[in-house]
């Protein structure tokens, strides 16, 4: 007799959102292409034309646009226009991966699928801008990055997984900016991974696949 078939398991269809240099959407397409994550990067959508992730997709064939905030009236206006682009791929996954722009509470809503946001700080400390300098400042021995659902509160969602290292003396904000950036990227992979296979589940109604959990990985 024969052993019944396994449920093919689909890859997880991410959407990146990104505004600047790309590195973390770089890493999940090296994770990706390198078997390490079941996924497939489906679009790549950005609010500045010239930046680092639309030349990267441009230059691997991943789909992608550029929309630019100066078309469009409002800030909502802008959000519905990329939530319907980033529909139009049918995502199951939206990872804003150094997207500098904040979403309104309308196009969150909007959304066609849970969002998830890499955050470089051990949030709840230091939303917004400078966290490398604020956490220096503050003479904080510990500092990271957090990956965190998307809601209507500026990094202000569900964390979901954090990563840490430790604050050195000589530590500038540039200097611990690159060292936390280094752990960002298999933070998020991690955390990115865990969702795709149903450790972090993701859905909040009955539609959507799995509900939230404030599931914090450990990482080696
Ligand atoms: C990262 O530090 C991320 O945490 C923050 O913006 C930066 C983006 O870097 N939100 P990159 O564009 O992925 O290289």
């Amino acid at each position: 007799m024969s052993a019944p078939a396994s449920p093919e398991v689909r890859p997880l269809r991410i959407a990146v959102f990104a505004s600047g240099r790309g590195s973390n959407l770089q890493a999940l397409h090296r994770a990706i292409t390198h078997d390490a994550l079941p996924a497939q990067l489906v679009g790549v959508f950005s609010d500045k034309a010239g930046s680092g992730a639309i030349a990267y997709a441009e230059a691997q064939h991943i789909a992608h646009s550029h929309l630019d905030p100066k078309s469009f009236a409002t800030r909502e206006d802008f959000d519905a226009a990329l939530m319907q682009k980033a529909a139009a791929v049918t995502p199951d996954l939206i990872v804003c991966a150094g997207f500098m722009r904040i979403i309104s509470e309308t196009g969150i809503r909007a959304a066609a699928c849970p969002m998830i946001n890499i955050h470089p700080s051990l949030l709840p400390k230091y939303p917004g801008l400078h966290t490398h300098a604020r956490a220096l400042a503050a003479g904080d021995a510990e500092h990271g990055a957090s990956v965190h659902r998307v809601e209507a509160v500026l990094d202000g969602g569900r964390i979901l997984s954090q990563a840490k290292i430790a604050v050195m003396p000589d530590d500038t904000p540039e200097r611990l900016a690159q060292r936390v950036l280094a752990i960002e990227h298999p933070l998020l992979i991690a955390t990115v991974r865990a969702i795709a296979e149903g450790r972090i589940t993701l859905s909040e109604g009955a539609d959507t696949r799995v509900s939230w959990l404030n599931h914090r990985l450990e990482l080696e």
